[in-house]
């Protein structure tokens, strides 16, 4: 692909960007698409030979999917849940086999249909979650939790100084991975997972 055309597609990304974050800025909960440095380390964890597939929140214009990608995962064996449905249409024509659905990651037995009790690799989440009250946080990340196997990981990205989720119960490890400069603005990694013992 020429530079012109990756500079095209980049810009498409920021389009796509500013209009979801015009009509509803909380819920996007950024300024600009995630960097694509951000987007591999978040992937880094994956490991596609486990054969499980991966869950994403919150893909936006899709930099993170595209790294999930990128790490050998299948489309068909990624599923990504964005919220806002100008996204979607714009995730859908970029990653046709992927399995984009449309809707809310805090009702995901809804949105899971069919897959509700599957087991994922890990998740990988950019939704915002600082404006939400802590007690709705924690439940999402136990929640996310019971669909990974214990040690594997829930990564989200934050660009809070703190962790999203500052405690777990017993036997649950909350953990600082990265802070990544080479982002607008500079975010923070975390990764949430159960120990395995
Ligand atoms: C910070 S943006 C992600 C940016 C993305 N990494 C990119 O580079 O474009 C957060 C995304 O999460 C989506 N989102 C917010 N709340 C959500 C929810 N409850 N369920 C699913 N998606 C959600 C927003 O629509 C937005 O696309």
């Amino acid at each position: 692909m020429s530079i012109r055309q990756r500079v095209g597609l980049r810009f498409r990304d920021e389009i796509e960007f500013l209009k979801g974050w015009k009509r509803n800025r909380t819920a996007v909960g950024a300024i600009t698409p995630t960097s694509s440095a951000t987007a591999s380390r978040m992937a880094s964890v994956i490991q596609a030979a486990s054969g499980l597939p991966v869950l994403e929140l919150g893909p936006g214009t899709g930099v993170i999917t595209k790294a999930i990608l990128a790490r050998g995962v299948l489309p068909r064996d990624l599923i990504s849940i964005e919220y806002s449905p100008e996204f979607c249409r714009h995730l859908r024509e970029q990653f046709p086999t992927v399995d984009v659905r449309c809707g809310d990651a805090f009702a995901l037995d809804l949105i899971l249909g069919a897959q509700k009790n599957a087991m994922f690799d890990c998740v990988i989440s950019a939704i915002p979650l600082l404006h939400l009250p802590p007690a709705k946080r924690r439940e999402l990340v136990l929640d996310l939790l019971e669909r990974v196997p214990a040690g594997r990981p829930v990564v989200q990205i934050t660009y809070g100084l703190l962790s999203p989720v500052v405690s777990l119960p017993a036997g649950y490890e909350v953990r600082h991975i990265a802070f990544m400069m080479r982002n607008i603005p500079p975010a923070q990694l975390w990764l949430y997972r159960k120990r395995s013992t």
